[in-house]
């Protein structure tokens, strides 16, 4: 049990991919504070976690007196903080031109602020308590542009620098801050975010999903299940020499050039590749 003793709050733990490191982090010993909007979202998913394990916390964390509240409430709940985890986050479609100023500002308060204010409330606690973990969840589109992802990839982008500047103005508080930076998993946010853009090409969501994966050396999307052991890694005294790092999880799509791309998804379809 690589978390035993330790408290971790994560935001959006009640679905996707904050909800597989949720389970992860309970199996490994630790006592967790899960946040979203929707109540029953989190009650849900609390019910499928040991009593005792587990506490919620329905608020949006790009208001500032709710991302106080829930590090307020981790740490009446476990006594102190140890791991906080950024997961919260949207994706809106729109290049520069035809997104609107609403939606951008949405995004950035969800993406951007949030983790940041989240960050502003949790780390007093790790310095009182000696030191801490904080995993920034970001996104592949935080190093490399997706198409018409203008909000989405600008805001991981700059939850990347923030989790670097982080690292560097708290090492000297055993504070650590890291990166993940998930490619294509599949949960509800890809389910819409991919459904318009299937729509958009007139396609149906599972086979365009299909389709994109022929690119990627591992042929497929993620399970939720597979982000849950990086974050374990990154929360636990393995990783005690591990901050500022942007760690890339995503089925090797990194190391594929565009025109690469394109052939493999060609040999792919042919079944040579
Ligand atoms: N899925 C992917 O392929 C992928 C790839 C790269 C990075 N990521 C990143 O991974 C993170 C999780 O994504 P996911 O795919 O698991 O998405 P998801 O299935 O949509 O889950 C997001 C969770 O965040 C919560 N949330 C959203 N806005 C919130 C807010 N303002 N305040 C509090 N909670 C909020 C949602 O709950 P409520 O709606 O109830 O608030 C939901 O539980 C995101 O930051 C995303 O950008 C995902």
């Amino acid at each position: 049990m690589k978390l035993e003793g330790k408290v971790a709050l994560i935001t959006g733990g009640g679905g996707g991919i904050g909800a597989a490191v949720a389970e992860r982090f309970v199996n490994e010993g630790a006592k967790i504070l899960i946040t979203g909007r929707r109540q029953g979202l989190l009650e849900n998913m609390a019910q499928k976690l040991p009593a005792g394990s587990v506490e919620i916390f329905a608020g949006d964390v790009s208001k500032e007196k709710d991302a106080k509240g829930m590090v307020e409430t981790a740490v009446k709940f476990g006594g102190k903080l140890d791991v906080l985890v950024n997961n919260a986050g949207i994706s809106m479609i729109g290049s520069v031109a035809d997104i609107s100023i609403e939606n951008w500002n949405k995004t950035l308060a969800i993406n951007l602020t949030g983790p940041m204010m989240m960050m502003k409330e949790a780390i007093p606690h790790m310095i009182k308590a000696g030191g801490g973990s904080i995993i920034n969840i970001a996104s592949v589109g935080g190093l490399r542009c997706l198409p018409g992802r203008t909000a989405y990839c600008t805001t991981k982008a700059g939850l990347i620098m923030l989790t670097k500047q982080t690292a560097l103005d708290y090492g000297k508080n055993n504070i650590r801050c890291n990166a993940v930076c998930p490619g294509g998993v599949t949960t509800e946010m890809t389910e819409a975010d991919f459904g318009q853009a299937a729509k958009m090409v007139g396609m149906e969501t599972g086979p365009f999903i299909k389709e994109i994966a022929t690119a990627m050396p591992l042929n497929r999307f993620a399970d939720i299940h597979e982000m849950g052991g990086i974050c374990t890694f990154l929360a636990s005294d393995d990783s005690s020499f591990m901050t500022g790092a942007e760690l890339v999880i995503d089925g090797g799509t990194a190391v594929v050039d565009v025109v690469g791309a394109g052939i493999s998804g060609l040999m792919r379809k042919a079944g040579v590749l």
